[in-house]
């Protein structure tokens, strides 16, 4: 058992890929060398097998007592500091975790916040965490950030006035720069309890860092069993041989496509837990690669609910577009259709059937209409999606990005292009100096 790629609907013949083969060799010499664009920002690469066990049991023994003294964790903290914690809890949890009861969930609630600027949004979730013990988790490698900024502000104080000072500052747990950054100063001021996010790592790789780790592990996913998944990813994927190497397939696959004017990517899942992996995958790409004037649009899609709404663009639309799929190959929990006696809706035929039984002939009959309307397949087939499978996955976007990003011409590790909106606000909003 183990992740696989099927490019066999993609429209790709075997010359072009041997064609790019020498692009994705230069580019895996520039990462691997450390001489490449962005280089002082590829400390993922070997994260897997380096990572720092000290800080890692420290974010064990946090979880423990967040879960031991709370019924809800807030984690603060938007783009990288957010949607790789959120990507794997949701992925690896209950469906309905908020909600399900204490005795089954047995880890506390877990709330985001500081993801958006909705006044709504925070003063709704004070409703929802009205009466429960809390803690917090404010996460930002700048520090510096308004979004999470802001939010903190308002949940400091919110700790202060429930717990007073000193109890706050036992529940309030930070995650950012060593040494640099508004919130590294506020932390040694306070005494909180923190995290290093490291100098090397920039923020949408940093899911397996103290960034993601900590959530994480409070919702009670075995992080040890992750950063295997992550470490078998890891040596598996830096074989330079692209033909024995499904991360650089994938990577030479959509610049391929790319050249041939499919400029927008949609990863497609059937799973709705999926739906924030799509999130952080979306911002993965985006940001690695939406520069200097290129870049794939990273677009997401949940089926089959998506097939009825996006379905007849995908199937008729313009042809600029190709299709990544997940492919969940054992499902998490599954169920049987019985029989009706009245059989009203006609459903008999499936009877005995289970529902993922159904969803995967979905699949696969979406598969053949899409590839009909010339949409190029990629299929990501996913034993299951565990703790293991879903760090390997992890790791394989994470080189695959890079991969693909240098094969672009691009600098997969900066982000200038997000400054921009905000000067304007900070104008706006008469920050002194803009
Ligand atoms: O990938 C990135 O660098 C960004 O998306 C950041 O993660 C995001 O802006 C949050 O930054 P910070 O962690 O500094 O608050």
């Amino acid at each position: 058992m183990n992740i696989s790629l099927d490019y066999t609907n993609s429209f790709i013949e075997k010359h072009e890929l041997d064609h790019i083969k020498s692009f994705i060799c230069d580019s895996q010499e520039l990462l691997h060398s450390g001489r490449g664009p962005g280089k002082d920002f590829i400390g993922w690469v070997d994260l897997p097998k380096d990572y720092d066990k000290e800080e890692f049991n420290k974010i064990k023994e946090a979880a423990n007592k967040i879960k031991d003294d709370s019924d809800v964790l807030i984690v603060i903290g938007i783009g990288g500091s957010y949607l790789g914690a959120r990507a794997c809890i949701e992925a690896l949890s209950h469906s309905f975790y908020n909600i399900l009861s204490k005795e089954k969930r047995k880890t506390p609630e877990i709330y985001y916040v500081g993801n958006n600027i909705s006044s709504s949004y925070i003063l709704d979730l004070f409703d929802v965490i009205e009466g429960k013990n809390i803690s917090l988790n404010v996460i930002s490698k700048s520090g510096t950030t308004t979004e999470p900024a802001i939010a903190f502000r308002i949940f400091k104080e919110y700790m202060e006035n429930k717990y007073g000072r000193e109890e706050a500052k036992n529940r309030i747990y930070a995650t950012t720069d060593k040494s640099k950054g508004a919130l590294r100063e506020l932390t040694e001021k306070e005494g909180y309890t923190s995290f290093v996010i490291p100098d090397n790592i920039g923020g949408r790789y940093s899911i397996l860092t103290s960034v993601g780790l900590l959530p994480i592990a409070v919702a009670g996913i075995d992080i040890d069993n992750l950063m295997e998944g992550a470490y078998s990813g890891m040596k598996e994927y830096s074989n330079p041989d692209m033909e024995d190497n499904i991360c650089y397939q994938y990577a030479a696959l959509r610049n391929i496509l790319y050249n041939k004017g499919k400029d927008i990517e949609i990863l497609v899942s059937y799973e709705p837990y999926l739906y924030y992996l799509s999130e952080w995958w979306k911002q993965l790409y985006g940001e690695s690669e939406g520069k200097d004037g290129k870049g794939i649009y990273p677009a997401a899609a949940n089926f089959t609910t998506d097939l009825h709404s996006l379905g007849q663009l995908i199937q008729d639309g313009k042809r600029n577009l190709f299709e990544t799929t997940i492919n969940v190959e054992k499902p998490k929990k599954d169920l049987e259709i019985k029989e009706d006696k009245l059989n009203l809706d006609g459903l008999n035929f499936l009877k005995g059937k289970t529902i993922d039984f159904v969803n995967k002939r979905a699949f696969e009959g979406t598969l053949m209409a899409h590839t009909k309307g010339n949409v190029p397949n990629i299929i990501i087939n996913v034993p299951e999606v565990n703790e293991y499978y879903f760090g390997k996955l992890v790791y394989f976007f994470e080189k695959a990005c890079a991969i693909s990003g240098y094969t672009l011409g691009v600098n997969p590790f900066d982000q200038p292009g997000v400054e921009e909106y905000k000067k304007n606000m900070f104008r706006l909003l008469g920050k002194p100096g803009y």
